[in-house]
């Protein structure tokens, strides 16, 4: 079994905790805002028998908890969101640490397979003027950063594959949603939309702990399409 560290133990990291035996991985570490402050509980000493880490926290503290947890070269997952102005700062820690680091505003496979539709539908509609493009999601209230994470990592898709047009992007926070995004494109002839509704948080677990399993001896900063697609180095 791996030994692995909880970084922040809300509505997430409890859920990986209650998966993580089905992933082969004994939870050794459980930090949380209160006994991690400032990330002064992630030091080489504390983590000397960690095999990897999953960090689900605030968009105010992953980016100190990655820093510690490359100093201290630990392979790590994080799903934490709203943080990726910092990426490249982050990037440099895991690279220069010689340590690993699978991050992803979203785990879902679905998701996942739902970006690359994006991208074929962006391309597809790249040059039918008459067509208007929108990107749109919900999530439950307490959900800090709005449009989510996810929503850009979709629109930047489409923005790669070529979509020249404005978007309109829009987002709803209310009750306990756990999750929809949705992309369409409308013309005076019609309407295309394509959307993934999470019906509960377990996808986004079981995808952040199979990408614990992945990164387990590897180097280098990869997001989840690497894990499930095979596709070159973030
Ligand atoms: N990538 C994905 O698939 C995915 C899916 C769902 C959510 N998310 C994102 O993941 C993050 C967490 O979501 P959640 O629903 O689990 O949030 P949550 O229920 O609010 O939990 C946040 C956790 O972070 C802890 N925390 C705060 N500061 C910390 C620190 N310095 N060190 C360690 N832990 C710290 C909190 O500790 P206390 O318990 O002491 O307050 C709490 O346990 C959010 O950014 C959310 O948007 C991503």
């Amino acid at each position: 079994m791996h030994r692995l560290a909880l970084v922040g133990r809300g509505k997430m990291g409890r859920l990986v905790e209650q998966l993580a035996p089905e992933y082969g991985f004994h939870v050794a570490v459980r930090l949380t805002a209160e006994n991690n402050a400032g990330g002064a509980a992630i030091t080489r000493e504390a983590f000397s028998t960690i095999d990897v880490a999953i960090e689900f926290s605030t968009p105010a503290s992953v980016v100190m908890n990655l820093k510690r947890l490359a100093a201290a070269h630990i392979p790590t997952v994080t799903g934490t969101t709203g943080w990726n102005d910092h990426l490249p700062e982050v990037r440099e820690a895991f690279l220069q640490a010689g340590t690993g680091l699978v991050w992803s505003p979203n785990f879902s496979v679905g998701i996942a397979v739902f970006r690359k539709l994006a991208g074929l539908a962006a391309e597809l509609f790249r040059d039918e003027d008459e067509y208007g493009a929108w990107a749109w999601e919900i999530h439950h209230d307490a959900k800090k950063d709005a449009p989510s994470g996810t929503l850009q990592h979709i629109i930047e898709m489409m923005r790669k594959r070529g979509y020249p047009r404005k978007i309109d992007v829009a987002a709803n926070r209310a009750g306990k949603h756990p999750g929809t995004h949705e992309i369409g494109f409308d013309s005076a002839a019609d309407t295309i939309t394509l959307r993934h509704a999470a019906r509960n948080r377990e996808g986004f677990a079981r995808g952040a702990l199979k990408s614990a399993g992945w990164v387990v001896g590897r180097k280098g900063v990869y997001t989840f399409d690497d894990v499930l697609f095979g596709t070159a180095r973030a």
